[in-house]
């Protein structure tokens, strides 16, 4: 299987190729590239040098994890979040025609009301990284019928940006305070790569959105959990609410429901308990994650 893998050298990206490397031929690109991962650089906003690529290379699938999901910067400049997460999908339709494109797509593109969406519920973004992502999935789902969209909510691993801010704050005996009204459905790296795995690899897709995510939680319950598991004094993480703090774009739920996902690939999502339990504390500065 010949896979062009877009933001190859991003969070997401690096996931999928550390996992994946061995068992698919795989082209990794991302804008500035990395020569010591043999990742091409290649702006794909740039339509000429997308069409440059589709020149010397025909990947059976592309997974698009490229685009730029930073919610302030694409506040302050929803060109640039134009560029990054549209601009970005409609030159790769344009240019692999016969390819399968898996879109990387995120619980943004729902309003954060109520929670519980499934992959058939309309969509309302509110930010302009969710109106670029919500955009970029409907150009792909009109323009191709090989376009299927796959959203996660906050992908986690031992290093995720929000547990390593935890771990620290823990490891020096600062309190945090964690938000009890902001809930969402973080997805374990390993259920990602397991959905990810059978987009890729089932040839007749039954349908075009998919979900990947954990059990509905909210933040103040997940960092509870996390620092029970890793051993720290959870009396440090502190009941909050989002309507008193300063942080933007944090919405009442936005969690993500999976049903249909599950049932048509025939995956089994695991509990944040067993997922956070087994990422395993090496020393004080870094967690590994063991075998499940
Ligand atoms: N991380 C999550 O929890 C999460 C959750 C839901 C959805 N997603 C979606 O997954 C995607 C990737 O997220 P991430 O966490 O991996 O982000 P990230 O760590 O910021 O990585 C972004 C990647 O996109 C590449 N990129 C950005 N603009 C590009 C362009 N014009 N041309 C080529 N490559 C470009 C970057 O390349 P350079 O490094 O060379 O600049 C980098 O490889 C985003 O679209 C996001 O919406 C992520």
């Amino acid at each position: 299987m010949s896979i062009l893998l877009t933001g190859a050298t991003g969070y997401v990206g690096q996931h999928i190729k550390t996992a994946f490397d061995s068992e698919w031929k795989i082209l990794g690109v991302s804008q500035l590239g990395d020569i010591d991962q043999n990742i091409a650089a290649c702006d794909l906003s740039d339509e000429s040098a997308v069409y440059e690529l589709a020149q010397t290379v025909s990947p059976d699938v592309i997974i698009h994890a490229a685009g730029d999901k930073n919610i302030q910067r694409c506040e302050r400049d929803p060109n640039l979040a134009y560029q990054a997460n549209v601009q970005t999908t409609l030159n790769l339709i344009k240019a692999f025609p016969d390819a399968k494109i898996i879109y990387i797509s995120s619980d943004y593109v729902f309003s954060g009301d109520r929670g519980g969406y499934r992959e058939s519920d309309p969509i309302a973004p509110l930010t302009v990284y969710g109106k670029t992502k919500a955009s970029a999935e409907l150009n792909g789902l009109i323009l191709s019928d090989q376009f299927y969209v796959l959203r996660l909510s906050a992908l986690y691993d031992g290093e995720a940006t929000f547990l390593r801010f935890l771990r620290e704050q823990l490891q020096s005996g600062k309190a945090v305070d964690c938000f009890d009204d902001a809930f969402y459905s973080p997805t374990f790296y390993k259920d990602f790569l397991n959905v990810l795995d059978k987009l890729v690899m089932t040839p007749k897709l039954s349908n075009r959105v998919y979900h990947v995510c954990g059990q509905r939680i909210s933040r103040f319950f997940f960092a509870k959990l996390f620092a029970r598991s890793a051993g720290f004094d959870d009396e440090l993480i502190l009941q909050a609410s989002r309507l008193h703090g300063e942080v933007p774009f944090l919405f009442g739920d936005l969690s993500l429901e999976n049903t249909m996902t599950c049932e048509s690939l025939d995956v089994t999502i695991g509990t944040h308990h067993a997922y956070l339990n087994s990422l395993e504390v090496l020393d004080e500065n870094s967690i590994a994650v063991s075998n499940l």
